[in-house]
């Protein structure tokens, strides 16, 4: 886990916003200061799509949030700041007199990164008294989904400073490209804005709208870039003879005039053109749905990339791993309620976990009462290594009690009780609490040790069978909760 726990964002817009919710997703606390009088709404609604799009991709493993601050000034974002980003519109003039304050304002040790999209980092340092911990951070929209957070220092950044930044992006799960020569516009704007100003000089022309240009990328290029990139592709496009044939055979065609150096002149006309062929592209879906659409696909692709262990894929997998083991240490540090019970999971309502009726849907209950499972699991070591060696856990059984309905983003949090640790049954009772301490559901569970290959029982051994009985001792006093042994229509009392 990264010491630097308290992030100040200075800027809370798109980009902003982005930050606030990745950084909280991974636990730190984030102080953000916007003079927006809507900031506190604009950052709930970034942070709900980012929730509900990280617990899809992560399938539920999360880390404790963050706290989230809104402050009154630059300031008070940044004077207990561990790391600062910052991310104000892009104008060199306001960023350079703000970067100036926030320096004034915070530890010369503290690292204070911008987003800007292709500002020369030399000249945003200009006025800072402590230049050399300063560095371009920037990253890509959505901030809490897009790994990808270009690197780039200028003349008086200090080495360590592109470190520190590198190594605590690389925490929260995104892939840090260092970028060799400070250069206007870095490494992947300047490949957008060729290729955004050639797609502009399409709808200039009446060659094509902006659907059939979007619809050009997304069924095809915009699909292989996503894992390989164009030289790799283009590679591959070569044949056996790989890049030497394809710079051989389509190598004319670049002496031929077919793109353009400058963007067209952004006219009224032009600009009226775009805008409606937009607005009859999304067909009056609204910019939030979008993004919520946006968030789904990507989510779709990521997760694929993981299955492959490929790509982008390659970092969620490792982001995940950092989370298992962040939670494996965490959860080391037993955390147990006033009554005595293991607390194994926090979490809150997510928006598709609603149903119909208007409460979370009974799936999610069972999902919950896994996961608390699973903490538990690890707790007594069985990790990684444990099930690779061959041996597991499997559920058995499992018995839900509801009591009370769950509303959307109500916080969530089971309380566990282990009613038997034995030699190869693991026997436990889950209760589910919402706000203010309202029993939701509660779930007995049978759990048996097993030998995975063979698939039958067979005796836990080792740290395993002593980590179980600890906890099962400490259990042994409390009261056998009234539900325990309970089937289905069975009276209440
Ligand atoms: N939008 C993108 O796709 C994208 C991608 C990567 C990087 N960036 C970069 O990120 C930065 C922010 O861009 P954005 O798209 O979030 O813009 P934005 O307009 O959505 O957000 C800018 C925010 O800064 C706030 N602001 C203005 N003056 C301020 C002040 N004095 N103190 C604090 N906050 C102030 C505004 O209220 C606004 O909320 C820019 O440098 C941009 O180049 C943008």
């Amino acid at each position: 886990m990264s010491t630097l726990q308290r992030i100040g964002l200075v800027g809370g817009g798109v980009i902003g916003a982005g930050w606030a919710a990745r950084f909280l997703l991974n636990g730190h606390d984030v102080v953000v200061f916007d003079p927006d009088p809507e900031i506190e709404r604009k950052l709930g609604e970034v942070l709900a799509n980012a929730r509900r799009a990280n617990a899809k991709l992560m399938s539920g493993l999360a880390l404790p949030e963050g706290k989230l601050t809104i402050a009154g000034s630059i300031e008070e974002a940044v004077s207990d700041a561990d790391f600062v980003q910052e991310s104000l519109p892009e104008r060199e003039d306001l960023k350079q007199q703000l970067l100036a304050r926030m320096d004034a304002a915070t530890r010369p040790e503290v690292v204070i990164a911008s987003s800007t999209s292709g500002l020369l980092p030399s000249r945003l340092q200009r006025d800072m008294a402590h230049p050399e911990r300063f560095v371009v951070g920037h990253p890509f929209n959505p901030v809490y989904l897009l790994p990808l957070v270009e690197i780039c220092g200028g003349e008086k950044t200090a080495r360590e400073t592109k470190l520190a930044a590198a190594a605590l992006y690389e925490q929260i799960g995104m892939r840090p490209l260092r970028v060799r020569k400070e250069i206007d516009g870095f490494i992947a704007d300047r490949l957008l804005e060729a290729q955004w100003r050639e797609a502009l000089w399409l709808v200039h022309d009446g060659v094509a709208t902006t659907e059939e240009i979007d619809d050009a990328i997304r069924f095809g290029a915009g699909l292989r870039w996503s894992f390989m990139g164009n030289f790799m592709i283009y590679r591959v496009a070569g044949g056996e003879a790989g890049m030497r044939h394809f710079l051989a055979q389509f190598g004319p065609a670049l002496k031929l005039p077919w793109t353009k150096l400058v963007a067209p002149e952004l006219s009224d006309e032009l600009i009226d053109r775009v805008a409606e062929q937009s607005d009859d592209q999304a067909a009056g879906t609204s910019i939030r749905d979008l993004e919520r659409l946006r968030d789904d696909c990507l989510v779709s692709v990521l997760g694929g990339l993981r299955a492959r262990d490929y790509g982008a894929g390659a970092v969620v997998k490792a982001h995940e791993q950092r989370i298992i083991d962040q939670l494996a240490e965490r959860d080391a540090a037993t955390e147990t309620s006033p009554d005595g019970l293991l607390v194994l999971y926090r979490g809150r309502v997510l928006p598709e976990w609603i149903d119909y009726n208007g409460h979370m849907t009974e799936g999610r209950y069972l999902q919950c009462f896994a996961e608390a499972s699973d903490t538990l699991l690890r707790r007594i070591g069985v990790d990684g290594a444990y099930v690779a060696g061959g041996r597991s856990y499997f559920t058995v059984e499992t018995h839900i009690m509801h009591a009370a309905e769950a509303k959307l983003d109500a916080p969530l949090e089971v309380r566990t009780q282990i009613l038997r640790g034995g030699k190869k049954r693991l026997h436990v009772f889950h209760q589910l609490f919402g706000p203010d301490d309202l029993l939701l559901a509660s779930a007995e569970q049978m759990l048996l040790h097993v030998d995975i290959k063979a698939q039958r029982a067979v005796a836990a051994e080792g740290d395993v069978r002593k980590a179980l009985a600890a906890l099962a001792e400490a259990h042994a006093d409390l009261p056998r909760p009234k539900a325990v042994g309970r089937h289905v229509g069975a009276d209440r009392d």
